[in-house]
Parts: C-alpha cells; sequence; structure tokens
C-alpha cells in the first residue's frame, strides 16, 4: 500500500503530460491528487482541462509583474497555499527563481523532450532530428538553477527511424513522455527516490524480489 502524494502543477500550454497524470490518477496507477495547476499563460489549453477536471487553477501571468522576484514570489505563495507534497513542471515554460526552488528542496520535478545532457533548452525533438541522431527520448529530473542541468531520475529512449518526420516523432516523445511521467510520479508516492550528490536512486518495490 502506498501513500497518496499531493501535487502542484505548473504548466503553460496544451497540458497533455497534465492529462496524462490526471489520467494516470483516475486509472489508479498514480496515488496522487492533483491540489493545484499552476499557470503563467491566460490562453493556454491546460487550464480548460484542469476546470473540466475539477483541478483549482492560478493564473499567474508573468506580464502582469514588474519583475522576475515577483513573479517568484506570487508562485511561491500558491505553493505554499496548494501544501503540496511535490512540485511538477510539466511544460511550464518559466524559469523558476532561486526563491521558489530553495523552499521545496529535492521536490521540484521537471519534464523534458530529449536524453538529457543532450538537447536541453527549447525546440529539443526538432534539434535532435536535424542531428541526425538514431535515437531520442524525455528524461525526469530534479530542478536546479539551470535550464535542464538537475539530477536526472529516470529516461525512457524513442528511436528515430528512417523517414520519420517532425510530426511522427513528436508523437513517439509526447507518448513516452505521458507514459514515464505518471510511473515516476508514483516512486515518489512510494517514497522510492533518493537523492545524493547528483546521484539518483530508485529504490525497489517493498515485496520486489531479484
Ligand atoms: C513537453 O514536451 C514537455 O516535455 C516540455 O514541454 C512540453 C509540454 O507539452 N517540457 P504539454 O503541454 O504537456 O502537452
Amino acid at each position: 500500500m502506498s501513500s497518496s502524494i499531493k501535487l502542484a502543477v505548473l504548466a503553460s500550454g496544451s497540458g497533455s503530460n497534465f492529462q496524462a497524470i490526471l489520467d494516470a490518477i483516475a486509472q489508479k496507477r498514480l496515488s496522487a491528487s492533483v491540489e493545484l495547476l499552476i499557470c503563467n499563460n491566460p490562453q493556454a489549453f491546460v487550464i480548460e482541462r484542469a476546470r473540466r477536471a475539477g483541478v483549482s487553477v492560478a493564473v499567474v501571468d508573468h506580464r502582469e509583474f514588474s519583475d522576475k522576484t515577483a513573479f517568484d514570489a506570487a508562485i511561491a505563495a500558491w505553493l505554499h497555499r496548494s501544501e503540496a507534497d511535490l512540485v511538477v513542471l510539466a511544460g511550464f515554460m518559466r524559469l523558476l527563481g532561486p526563491a521558489v526552488i530553495a523552499r521545496y528542496p529535492q521536490r521540484i520535478v521537471n519534464i523534458h523532450p530529449s536524453l538529457l545532457p543532450e538537447f536541453p533548452g527549447l525546440k529539443s525533438i526538432a534539434r535532435a532530428l536535424e542531428a541526425g541522431v538514431s535515437e531520442t527520448g524525455v528524461t525526469v529530473h530534479f530542478v536546479d538553477q539551470g535550464v535542464d542541468t538537475g539530477p536526472i531520475i529516470a529516461q525512457a529512449k524513442v528511436t528515430i527511424g528512417p523517414g520519420e518526420t517532425l510530426e511522427s516523432l513528436e508523437a513517439k516523445v509526447h507518448a513516452a513522455e505521458h507514459r514515464l511521467y505518471p510511473e515516476v510520479l508514483q516512486c515518489f508516492a512510494e517514497d522510492r527516490i533518493r537523492l545524493q550528490g547528483r546521484r539518483v536512486e530508485i529504490l525497489p518495490r517493498l515485496g520486489t524480489t531479484g
């Protein structure tokens, strides 16, 4: 029996990863509750997904703040109010500042559409395709103050086939994200993730042999 964890999700766009998390919870593959969605883009479709699912939404539009410190303070206040155990970035297109990161040591995770440290930053799927590599993938990692530089928790590979197009590769990468993220979050729910320095260990499930 694992306990349930409280999540706060930060997103800026379509929210397909947010949806995958909600679906995993509904299907009991993930013992969690989404306490709050924080979105910096008032037009983002992820807001509609949250409303349909009855998840509380905080729109924190970065353009309405005088500077990044004020924006970070607003995010920190919402996170505090949510009482979340884990902060989940799912396509959140702003960098979190030190004030937020310091409050959640080992408690902020992100998903990135490449096999980090390859192709950090923007347009990672297109850059992998253009580079002509035979595989790419997805990475779930802890968030530090860099861009996609935090300790890696888990990765899944995606093959780039001959004749692969950007659309077909995006579909494969997103499908891999939607599988991997809920699985990793479930490891947090089961308290099986340990971080020592930059090394992440995922402990075996209780009762698992071999
Ligand atoms: C995903 O590819 C994620 O890895 C990246 O941003 C994208 C968000 O997509 N960080 P969605 O909004 O979850 O559909």
